[in-house]
């Protein structure tokens, strides 16, 4: 059989992880999971079930009902990848929006529900062949992964990447709110008191400010077969 590996892929937001992960697990012919999905659709359903609006959070309230949230990622042959499923609702479109992402950083701080979404993301990945990407992959998830990489660009690149994203998908938001987003993100997911963004001791950094897609995708490439060769 194949030998497989696990890579973790964690670093701040829109820094353009889901893109490698997505092509590395293509490529690969590995799982790709994308545990940001799965931390915003937990955000969804408190939204619409009023534990959290800009005002005000009931984390108690959202803790006592986490049983009643199932995530699954089911494949779409037409697109290539998995998408997020919320108590059997498909909330791709949903949990992508600047509501959300400016909920999401509150409720990823909320212990229980990052010890139920690691269980989970543990149990997805226990056969290896997996990409998966996030805030704590490589230091909590999983951390004896082949390779861990962390990936970096300036809050001004990231933030106009993600302009760019939500405005082609008809977002009326500007530049100046996307920016604020990621840079409140960034202090959050990095101060938290559970499992805040860290690079891992053994964790490679890519900058990609000044990379394309491609050259990010032929160096981790690179980086991923050296791994299977020693693993
Ligand atoms: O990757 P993303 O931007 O879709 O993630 C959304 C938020 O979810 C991010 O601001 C922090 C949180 N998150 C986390 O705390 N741990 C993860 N493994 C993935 C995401």
């Amino acid at each position: 059989m194949d030998k497989k590996i696990t890579i973790a892929i964690d670093g701040f937001s829109s820094t353009g992880k889901s893109t490698l992960a997505k092509q590395l697990a293509r490529h690969l012919g590995y799982a790709y999971v994308d545990t940001g999905a799965m931390y915003r659709s937990v955000t969804l359903y408190a939204m619409e079930n009023g534990f959290i609006d800009s005002a005000f959070f009931n984390s108690e309230g959202l803790t006592d009902c986490l049983d009643d949230i199932s995530l699954q990622f089911l494949f779409n042959p037409d697109l290539g990848y998995a998408e997020m499923y919320l108590n059997e609702e498909n909330v791709e479109g949903k949990i992508r929006t600047l509501p959300v992402s400016n909920l999401v950083s509150l409720v990823a701080e909320v212990s229980a529900v990052r010890a139920m979404l690691v269980k989970q993301q543990q149990h997805m990945g226990e056969n290896k062949g997996v990409v998966m990407d996030g805030r704590d992959i490589g230091t909590v998830v999983f951390p004896n992964a082949e390779l861990k990489l962390f990936m970096t660009a300036s809050p001004e690149t990231r933030a106009q990447r993600r302009f760019e994203e939500l405005t082609q998908k008809g977002n009326t938001v500007t530049f100046d709110e996307v920016l604020y987003n990621v840079q409140e993100r960034d202090r959050i997911d990095t101060h938290r008191k559970d499992s805040p963004l860290v690079k891992a001791a053994d964790a490679i950094e890519i900058d990609n400010s000044d990379l394309t897609i491609q050259q990010q995708f032929d160096k981790v490439l690179e980086l991923a077969k050296n791994a299977l060769a020693v693993t």
